[in-house]
């Protein structure tokens, strides 16, 4: 594959990078030129797998299946390129549910195959991160808040290839969280965004003081959070929905609780982090649940109390989307890195491991 970047005889900034995402429900291709985003095609499952309370990992590799070809020629249309003109493909790999994954690289390999250029499989939680990049200057060292649907993380990140774990969710992961209880309140899957938009219209209402579980390391623990919600909810039929008019009051207090609840045990664990670092002269927050807008105030307003840079990538692309992944693989692509098209994609809970390979200088 060596041969491959040597025959585009192109410099990396020039480099056309095109992104494959679908790990989880969400379908997407992306372009990224120069560092910057040219354009993307998303196809979203979440009506599909909302009538079901949850994602279906059967329905979502086959919606997969059925979406990435059209996706794929539609971005190019839109944007007038030819596929001759992609320079280096990239791929989520994983964390995410196998056979989704396995739709999107087997995807990447052919097309990289076919077009004989080089391909990059990416850490979709790393790429989250990185994403702060598509609107912001990346500088280093800076500590990684991730919070999304399946992961809660806490990273140091030293360059895009250097991202060091250093706390992560033992449990539920905070974006869970507010999808079970979202359940629980009887709100469609998935939940976060909906409780988000319902804490902005608290007024009055019950007081619900919920716990903000802190387990004494670097680690994050929600099941508590969600057992104790849980158990409210079972007492006041006024959040279930079968008392209307309390409902009204009663439903957005609570989850303007359940932000605090949340966002405050996320501030605090990235305290104890930059306590710990502090050499780290940034803050990056990423990932579905980075779009909430108690997490994002609160991370922010501790980050300026502590002198620190606050990067974030605008809500539309915290949620998982190819732009990200492109980006990720035009990052590490332009320090030379790649991957023989035998690499492998992981599910959720296994390790990935550090086996890119990198070209001579
Ligand atoms: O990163 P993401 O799109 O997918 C994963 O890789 O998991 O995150 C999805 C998660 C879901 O749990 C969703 O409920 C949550 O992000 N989410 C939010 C908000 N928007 C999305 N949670 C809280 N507040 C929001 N505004
Ligand atoms: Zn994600």
């Amino acid at each position: 594959m060596q041969s491959h970047w040597a025959a585009r005889g192109r410099s990396f900034s020039a480099m056309l990078c095109l992104g494959i995402e679908s790990s989880c429900d969400d379908c997407g291709a992306a372009l990224v030129r120069d560092g910057r985003l040219v354009d993307q095609a998303l196809a979203s499952q979440t009506e599909l797998h909302a009538l079901f309370g949850g994602v279906v990992p059967e329905l979502a590799s086959r919606e997969h299946y059925r979406s990435l070809g059209p996706l794929f020629d539609l971005l190019l249309q839109r944007n007038s390129i030819s596929p001759g003109e992609i320079d280096l493909v990239a791929v989520t790999r994983g964390p995410g549910l196998l056979g989704s994954l396995l739709v999107g690289t087997a995807f990447a390999k052919a097309l990289a195959l076919s077009l004989s250029i080089p391909i990059i499989g990416v850490n979709h939680l790393h790429a989250h991160l990185l994403a702060c990049g598509l609107e912001h200057d990346l500088n280093y060292p800076a500590m990684g808040l991730l919070v999304s649907g399946g992961h809660t993380r806490l990273y140091l990140i030293e360059s895009p290839d250097r991202l060091t774990l250093l706390g992560r969710s033992i449990d539920d992961a905070a974006g869970e969280a507010f999808d079970k209880i979202g359940c629980a309140l009887g709100l469609p899957y998935p939940a976060g965004g909906l409780i988000d938009q319902l804490a902005k219209t608290a007024q009055g209402g019950g007081a619900f003081p919920l716990p903000e579980p802190y387990p004494e390391t670097l680690d994050f623990s929600f099941s508590g959070l969600k057992t104790a919600a849980s158990l409210i909810i079972k007492k006041r039929p006024s959040l279930s929905g079968k008392e209307r008019p309390e409902r009204e009051k009663d439903l957005p207090a609570f989850c303007a609780a359940l932000n605090r609840s949340i966002s405050g045990v996320l501030a605090r664990k990235l305290a104890a982090a930059l306590d710990l670092h502090p050499e780290c002269r940034a803050v990056w927050l990423a990932g579905g649940v980075a779009a909430n807008s108690a997490v994002r105030e609160k991370i922010q307003a501790l980050a300026r109390q502590r002198g620190l840079d606050f990067l974030a990538p605008s809500p539309a692309l915290c949620a998982d989307n190819a732009a990200m992944t492109a980006y990720a693989g035009a990052l590490l692509g332009g320090m030379g890195y790649y991957h023989e098209t035998d690499f492998e994609t992981f599910p959720r809970g296994r390790k990935i491991p550090d086996d890119m390979l990198r070209r001579a200088k």
